[in-house]
């Protein structure tokens, strides 16, 4: 089944990513934000993003605008009902995501494969939230940020999810220009189940005393070659996002290690949130020169 209209749920940090990215990819977008403002918020990052294509020669201004052109912006539902897939990037909150589900298995066609960004919860949950006839339709795209830099989608099926829709989706996300890698409905997929244990644990590193916060991320960057160290990874997620997912890993694995650290729980409470509210284990009053918190 070829896929050429896509809907997306969501235009904040994720959802404004993947609209680009298709549109780049010659997909016409319908993308549902739940006010105006905040569509025209998110379509203010993605003009602002194809800006940043066209001054570096990637794309030409010609292009710019026809990608820009291919989407449009709503606050219902209705506009979705004859895409071909639906990628859903709302808030990681599962009863907020069944419910869009519910309300879109009724008016969509037959044929529109839904799709969830989800980073952690899980897709047969989503899944059922529709009609049996809906569910061999349903399958994970989770991108990562920023998603039209970054090349890894996973492609994720549940155990009723149908081969040929799977195949399609795998397909769709090598249409975008991205590498699909497939993964099984276990929370986390392969990438989060792998990164946020060592993310964990680099909080747990510091809360023990093992090393500062600049040379534990010096430490896992000159040591390993990793871009950056995992605290200022953990500042760019968002320690909220984070502590999310770590819960509803936890509660999925029962697992020490996806057991969300004391001093994560407390920054979240406090609104560290990393670099999106200004402070995490880093103060970005500069952001060009971000400089350790003193936290323990
Ligand atoms: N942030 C990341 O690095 C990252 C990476 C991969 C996957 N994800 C996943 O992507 C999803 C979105 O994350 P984000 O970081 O873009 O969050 P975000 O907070 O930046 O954006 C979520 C957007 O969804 C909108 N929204 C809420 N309910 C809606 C609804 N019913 N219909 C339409 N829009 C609605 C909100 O207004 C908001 O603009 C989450 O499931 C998250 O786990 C995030």
């Amino acid at each position: 089944m070829e896929i050429n209209k896509v809907g997306v749920l969501g235009c904040g940090l994720m959802g404004s990513g993947i609209a680009q990215t298709a549109a780049a990819a010659g997909c016409t977008v319908v993308v549902r934000e739940v006010t105006e403002e905040l569509c025209e918020r998110g379509f203010s990052g993605i003009e602002k993003s194809l800006a940043k294509f066209a001054e570096k020669g990637s794309i030409t201004p010609e292009q710019r605008d026809e990608i820009r052109g291919r989407i449009t912006g709503t606050t219902g539902f209705e506009d979705l009902a004859d895409c071909d897939i639906i990628i859903e990037a709302i808030v990681e909150n599962l009863e907020a995501k069944r419910d869009t589900y519910n309300q879109l298995d009724a008016i969509c066609k037959p044929e529109t494969i839904f799709a969830s960004n989800t980073s952690s919860l899980s897709i047969t949950e989503m899944m059922t939230a529709t009609r049996p006839e809906r569910q061999a339709r349903f399958v994970g795209l989770h991108f990562f940020n920023p998603v039209p830099l970054m090349k890894l989608v996973e492609v994720v099926r549940t155990i009723l999810t149908d081969d040929a829709v799977y195949e399609s989706a795998v397909e769709f996300a090598g249409k975008l220009g991205k590498v699909p890698v497939r993964a099984g409905d276990k929370s986390g997929f392969i990438v989060n189940r792998l990164l946020v244990p060592y993310l964990l644990d680099s909080i747990r590193a510091l809360e023990e005393g093992v090393g500062s916060i600049v040379d534990i991320d010096n430490g896992m960057k000159l040591g390993c070659g990793h871009p950056m160290g995992p605290l200022t990874l953990l500042d760019f997620v968002g320690l909220d996002t984070t502590y999310y997912i770590a819960e509803i890993m936890f509660d999925e694995f029962r697992e020490k290690r996806f057991a969300p650290p004391p001093l994560l729980k407390r920054m979240v409470k406090a609104g560290l949130y990393g670099r999106k509210s200004g402070r995490g284990f880093y103060d970005y009053a500069d952001p060009k020169k971000p400089t350790p918190m003193s936290l323990v």
